[in-house]
């Protein structure tokens, strides 16, 4: 039987789960804060092992934004412990973050993080970016051959942040202090006001303002 899958602007669904830094209620746990759910297919593989460092290593990047990191893997609480002890050997970073037990896919379900034509009963590479009204802001799907990068997860934190707070978008490759673009809806006369610092245009849709916030 096929779920509908969840989309942009969907309530991230809570759940209960025992972690690497003990049981947590998802959405108790988020607080009023940003989070990142990120599944991993399994334990003690490569690819797996060296994103979950790369986490670890950015965890400062992440705590700058408001924003929680919590992992998934469908395998047990005790196995993720084990498989921690490699990630400080070879990516010489410590699990400063949870990690969710997820032997029986329930979140993996809840969240269509198996995809059955791709790997039959594991997890794939799953990014949920969550934002302080609970509500999914961004969903990306990597295969498991395929580690993610963690720099373009903050560049996409970045502008949704950016644009949560002000009425812009941000241009293709944008990453922050760049220029953004101001939506078009605004008139002219409003965009004086709300962009001080003036804007410079290109098209009447297209008008171009240094980033506000900065
Ligand atoms: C990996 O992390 O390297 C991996 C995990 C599952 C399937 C293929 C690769």
């Amino acid at each position: 039987m096929r779920t509908v899958a969840l989309q942009l602007g969907d309530t991230a669904p809570d759940f209960e789960a025992d972690t690497t830094e003990g049981v947590i209620r998802f959405h108790e746990w988020l607080g009023g804060s940003w989070g990142i759910l990120f599944s991993h297919p399994k334990d003690f593989t490569p690819v797996c092992t060296t994103e979950l460092g790369e986490v670890a290593r950015l965890k400062n990047e992440f705590d700058r934004r408001d924003t929680k990191v919590i992992g998934l893997s469908v395998d047990t609480v005790g196995s993720h412990n084990e498989w921690s002890k490699d990630i400080e050997d070879t990516q010489g970073q410590v699990l400063n973050y949870p990690l969710i037990g997820d032997p029986d896919h329930v979140v993996a379900n809840l969240y269509g993080m198996i995809h059955p034509n791709a790997l039959e009963t594991l997890t794939v590479r799953s990014v949920f970016i969550i934002g302080p009204d609970r509500k999914i802001k961004l969903m990306i799907t990597y295969p498991a051959s395929t580690g993610r990068n963690f720099d373009e997860i903050l560049r996409v934190l970045d502008s949704l942040q950016l644009t949560a707070k002000y009425s812009v978008s941000t241009p293709v490759n944008w990453k922050d202090g760049d220029d953004v673009i101001i939506a078009p809806a605004i008139p002219d006369d409003d965009a004086k006001v709300a962009f001080p610092k003036g804007f410079k245009t290109l098209k009447p849709y297209l008008r171009m303002t240094p980033q506000p916030n900065r």
